[in-house]
C-alpha cells in the first residue's frame, strides 16, 4: 500500500472510533452504511447502466447572459426549511459525512498552510465546501477516477462492489443537512444569525455540453448552480477576470481577485462561499483597537465585545486558550489564542487535528470579558493545488473520467473554492449581564489582539464549517 493510503486507513479507523464515541450508548452502525448504495438501488443502476450514454445534455448559456442576482435571505429560508425536515436517519447521514469533512479539512488545511501562497500566513478554509466539491466531482466520475475520489473522501470501497460504492446523491444531501442546521440557529423568522450561501460557477469552453442530471444532483451542495460558457483558451487571463466579474455581479461578494485559468482547460469549477456570523450580545467597541501582528507591528483595526458567561479553557501544559462563543442552540465560534504568539504553528498542529473533540470536552462555563476583532476575510485556493501537494497530481488531470459530467473529453482546470468569511455584532440584541456567581472569580478578559485561530462548529452534524488562522484582520487569506 502506497503511503497515501496508509494515511488514508489510519484516518479511517480514528473515524470509525470516533464515531463510536459520538454514538455513545447509542446501537453502534457503521457509519458509512447510510451513504452507500442500497442493494434495490444497485439493481436499478445495472440495468440503467447502459443509458448513462444516453443522458440528456445541454449547453451552457455563455457568459454574457442576463443572470439573476442571489437571494441570500431565499437560499437561508431554503435551508432551514430541509433542516426542519430531517429525520434520525437524516441525521446520521448528515454526522457521518460532517466528520468525514472534518477529517480531509485537517488534511487539506495543513497543505494550505505549508503551501505558503497566503498572505501574510492567513489561512482560511472550509471543509464542507471542500468536500462537497469533490464530492460534486465524484458524482460526476466514472472508475477509475471516482474509485480514487471516494478513497480521498475517506470511504474506501473494499471490495469495489456496487454496495460499497458511496451513493453521491446521499453524500450532497448530507452537506445539505449540514449547511441547514448551521443556519437554523434561532428559527426560520427574522432573526437570522447567521448566513451561509453556496453558489457554483461551472465555466466551460464553448462546444461542450454537460450532462442534466449532474447538473442538477448539484443543486444539493450549492443551492446556486450557475453553469456558463465562454472561450477559456484564447485568452486565459481575459477569461478569469470574466469569470470574477460574472460572479461578483451575480452574487454581490467582493471575493480575491481571481487566480487564472489553465492552459488548455475546458471547465473551470468555482465554488463560492459567504458566512455571514452575528455574535449574540457582542457589540461594537467605539474606538479601533490595536491589533499585533506580530512583536513590533500593530494595525488599528473595529473590535466586538461582549461580557458574559462563556465556556472556556486554559490548556496549562500546551499554553493556549481556546473560548466557545455560541451562534444559537448548536453552533458556535472558537476562538484559539496561543500564550505566546509565536507559538501559533505549534498550537495550530495541536488544535486543527482529528480529535479536537477531545480537547472540546474540556472546556467549562466561566464570567468572562472576550473582546474579538470584527472580521472580513477573504480566501481562495485552487483544489488542483492541495491535491497535488497530497500527491495526487492526475486525480483531476487530463485522463479523468468524468463521464457523467459531460460525453465529450472534458479537462478540468483550477477547481477554485473562494471564501468570504464575516464577523458582525448583533446589533438587535442588548449586551448579556455579566454573569452572577456569588463567591466565584471576577470575570476575567480574553482579548483577541494578536494573531489566533478560529472553527466554527456545530454539534449536530460534528462538522466544522469554516477554519481559519488571523494574522492580520485587515489582510486577505
Ligand atoms: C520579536 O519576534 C522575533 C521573531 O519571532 C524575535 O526574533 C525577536 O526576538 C522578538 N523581539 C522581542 C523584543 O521579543
Ligand atoms: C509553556 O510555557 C512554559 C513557561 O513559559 C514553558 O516552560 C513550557 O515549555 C511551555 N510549553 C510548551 C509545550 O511549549
Amino acid at each position: 500500500m502506497d503511503p497515501a493510503g496508509v494515511t488514508l486507513r489510519a484516518a479511517v479507523l480514528c473515524l470509525v472510533a470516533w464515531a463510536g464515541l459520538a454514538a455513545g450508548d447509542r446501537v453502534y452502525i457503521h457509519p458509512f452504511h447510510l451513504l452507500v448504495y442500497s442493494k434495490s438501488s444497485c439493481e436499478q443502476l445495472e440495468k440503467s447502466n447502459a443509458e448513462t450514454l444516453k443522458e440528456p445534455t445541454f449547453a451552457p448559456a455563455p457568459i454574457q447572459a442576463k443572470t439573476a442576482p442571489v437571494d441570500e435571505e431565499a437560499l437561508r429560508q431554503q435551508l432551514v426549511l430541509a433542516a426542519e425536515r430531517l429525520g434520525a436517519e437524516d441525521k446520521l447521514r448528515a454526522t457521518t459525512v460532517g466528520m468525514l469533512a472534518n477529517f480531509l479539512g485537517f488534511r487539506m488545511y495543513k497543505m494550505l498552510g505549508e503551501s505558503g501562497s497566503a498572505a501574510g500566513g492567513a489561512v482560511l478554509l472550509s471543509p464542507t465546501a471542500l468536500f462537497g466539491t469533490l464530492a460534486s466531482f465524484y458524482l460526476g466520475a466514472l472508475d477509475p477516477t471516482a474509485h480514487k475520489l471516494q478513497a480521498l473522501l475517506g470511504v474506501p470501497g473494499e471490495d469495489r462492489g456496487c454496495t460499497s460504492r458511496l451513493d453521491g446523491h446521499k453524500v450532497l444531501s448530507a452537506l445539505q443537512a449540514i449547511q441547514g442546521l448551521l443556519v437554523a440557529q434561532g428559527g426560520a423568522d427574522g432573526q437570522a444569525r447567521l448566513l451561509l450561501s453556496t453558489v457554483v460557477g461551472l465555466f466551460t469552453d464553448p462546444g461542450v455540453r454537460l450532462k442534466q442530471p449532474f447538473v442538477q444532483g448539484l443543486a444539493l451542495f450549492a443551492p446556486v448552480v450557475l453553469p456558463r460558457s465562454l472561450d477559456l483558451s484564447t485568452d486565459p487571463e481575459l477569461a478569469a477576470e470574466k469569470m470574477g466579474r460574472f460572479m461578483q455581479a451575480v452574487t454581490g461578494w467582493k471575493m480575491g481577485s481571481p487566480t487564472g485559468v489553465t492552459a488548455d482547460s475546458t471547465l473551470q469549477f468555482n465554488t463560492h462561499v459567504h458566512f455571514r456570523g452575528k455574535m449574540k450580545g457582542f457589540s461594537l467597541l467605539p474606538e479601533l483597537q490595536e491589533f499585533w501582528v506580530d512583536n513590533s507591528t500593530s494595525v488599528s483595526v473595529p473590535m466586538l465585545s461582549a461580557t458574559g458567561n462563556f465556556q472556556h479553557w486554559s490548556d496549562a501544559q500546551n499554553n493556549f486558550s481556546v473560548t466557545r462563543v455560541p451562534f444559537g442552540e448548536s453552533a458556535c465560534l472558537l476562538l484559539v489564542q496561543p500564550h505566546c504568539s509565536s507559538d501559533l504553528d505549534r498550537v495550530e498542529a495541536l488544535a486543527f487535528q482529528h480529535d479536537f473533540s477531545g480537547w472540546m470536552k474540556n472546556l467549562s462555563p466561566r464570567a468572562m470579558r472576550v473582546t474579538v476583532p470584527q472580521l472580513v476575510l477573504r480566501g481562495s485556493y485552487d483544489l488542483q493545488d492541495l491535491l497535488a501537494q497530497a500527491k495526487l497530481p492526475t486525480l483531476l488531470g487530463a485522463k479523468a473520467n468524468l463521464g457523467r459530467i459531460s460525453a465529450a473529453d472534458i479537462r478540468v482546470g483550477k477547481v477554485e473554492n473562494s471564501v468570504l468569511f464575516e464577523l458582525q455584532a448583533d446589533d438587535g440584541e442588548q449586551p448579556t449581564e455579566p454573569a452572577q456567581q456569588p463567591g466565584g472569580p471576577e470575570a476575567s478578559e480574553v482579548t483577541l489582539s494578536s494573531p489566533f485561530l478560529f472553527a466554527v462548529y456545530e454539534r449536530d452534524s460534528a462538522a466544522l464549517h469554516f477554519l481559519g488562522r488571523v494574522t492580520n484582520p485587515l489582510s486577505v487569506a
